[in-house]
């Protein structure tokens, strides 16, 4: 059973897919963090985001664990040194062989699992067949608020231009771009707290629970 969880960043899907996840006792994936990693691989082995050559060589140090997906470069757990990549991470997405890559890990990991999984693609790309699709938006202010302990020191036009510039490159990359699945209603989180939302993606799995058996 998989349900998935897209859409731009400060939407709230990472705590929403948390939420979740412990409610119906699902795993959870934060597939962002992935991206993430590679871009602090990338920085620690001096590796220019156009330097695809060896960036591919050295993409087998990144891997998935328990508990909860974490990812790790080589046997570090570098979950805790991510924050500071987002750009970075936006910047790894562009490229198709990087993307099959961590595809390859996020199925794997998927297999034999109930899992919530979440990021740009998960339900248009990697996991078409989900039996759950949401996709999350929000106003770019209640975005900048849910955002702000990312940007210390940062004011709401800097922290709205950081998230235009990547929800367009996002957006607009060739492979994985990040859309709304087919057939799938936004959720708009605008007005919403946590709570809110995460119960709003229950009862959608309890609907379809309900229709499937
Ligand atoms: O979800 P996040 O903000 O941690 O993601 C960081 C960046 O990684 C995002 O701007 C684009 C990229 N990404 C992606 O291309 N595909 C995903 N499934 C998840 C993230």
């Amino acid at each position: 059973m998989l349900i998935t969880i897209d859409g731009p960043a400060c939407t709230g899907k990472s705590s929403v897919a948390e939420g979740v996840a412990h409610a119906l006792g699902f795993d959870h994936l934060n597939t962002g963090a992935m991206y993430r990693a590679v871009a602090l691989l990338f920085e620690r082995e001096k590796i220019a985001y156009d330097d695809f050559g060896r960036g591919m060589a050295c993409l087998a140090a990144i891997s998935l664990h328990e508990p909860g997906g974490q990812v790790r470069i080589n046997s570090e757990d570098v979950s805790d040194q991510l924050k500071n990549y987002s750009q970075q991470a936006s910047l790894v997405g562009e490229h198709p062989h990087i993307r099959a890559y961590l595809i390859s890990l996020q199925r794997r990991y998927a297999e034999g699992r109930k899992l919530v999984t979440e990021g740009r693609d998960q339900g248009t790309v990697v996991f078409p067949h989900a039996q759950l699709k949401v996709f999350l938006t929000a106003s770019y202010e209640s975005r900048v608020i849910r955002g702000r302990d990312r940007f210390p020191g940062w004011n709401e036009a800097q922290i709205i231009e950081e998230l235009r510039i990547r929800d367009e490159r996002d957006a607009k990359r060739k492979y994985g771009a990040l859309k709304i699945p087919d057939g799938v209603t936004p959720l708009d989180t605008t007005h919403l707290n946590k709570e809110q939302a995460i119960a709003i993606i229950i009862q959608q799995y309890r609907e379809i629970s309900k229709t499937s058996h």
